[in-house]
């Protein structure tokens, strides 16, 4: 089984990243076998900014728990809002408390948002590099106006991707699950290592 997490990347009350999360791992968990589709969602984890960066042990009850949730996959979706070319100040605090629990891992990328839709994925893609995170190519972009139904700016309406768009998903996905697998004895190595 080749675990993946598909992070929910932003908190606010009335966000889409879950709509986004939920849809990425019901399609993955449908369309592939041998694999674990967990959603992890950041608005649960409460993760303190002032906990990190940190190497571990580590002080605090939601930085230790947000640990183990890291060290059980293999891989990760990470699933971001586009907004001023950057992530949301929650995933860069999710991903600046570990270090070690990130290493030798795959990730691919999903973001939204109005019209860009590459700035945030493309600072993620330079953070993950010095997490030792290895990103896939191909990602997916989609469109708040043509990938959700929206009725007003403030609800958060529907995911409804376009069929490409299920497609882009699973080329992106297929490319986690073999870098994933790959990374396995990479990590396997890394750990007897520092045992
Ligand atoms: C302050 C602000 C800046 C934004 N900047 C961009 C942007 O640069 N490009 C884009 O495509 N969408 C942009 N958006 C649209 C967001 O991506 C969209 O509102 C998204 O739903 C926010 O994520 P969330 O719903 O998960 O919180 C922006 C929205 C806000 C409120």
């Amino acid at each position: 089984m080749t675990a993946i997490a598909f992070i929910a990347g932003s908190i606010r009350h009335g966000r889409r990243s879950r709509l986004v999360a939920d849809w990425a791992a019901g399609v993955s968990a449908e369309e592939r076998t041998g694999l674990h589709c967990e959603v992890v969602d950041l608005a649960d984890a409460g993760l303190p900014a002032a906990d990190g960066p940190r190497l571990g042990p580590y002080g605090g009850e939601y930085t230790q728990r947000w640990s183990e949730t890291v060290s059980r996959f293999d891989g990760f979706v990470f699933v971001t809002p586009e907004a001023g070319h950057a992530v949301t100040g929650a995933l860069g605090t999710a991903l600046d408390l570990l270090y070690a629990e990130w290493n030798d891992k795959a990730a691919g990328l999903i973001s939204y948002g109005l019209h860009g839709r590459t700035g945030a994925t493309e600072t993620l893609r330079a953070t993950l590099a010095g997490l030792r995170v290895e990103t896939v190519q191909p990602q997916v972009g989609l469109s708040l106006l043509t990938d959700f139904q929206i009725e007003s700016p403030a609800h958060p309406g529907t995911v409804t991707p376009a069929r490409l768009q299920r497609l882009a998903l699973l080329a992106m996905l297929d490319e986690v699950i073999a870098t994933a697998r790959a990374l396995g004895p990479v990590r396997a190595v890394r750990m007897a290592a520092a045992a």
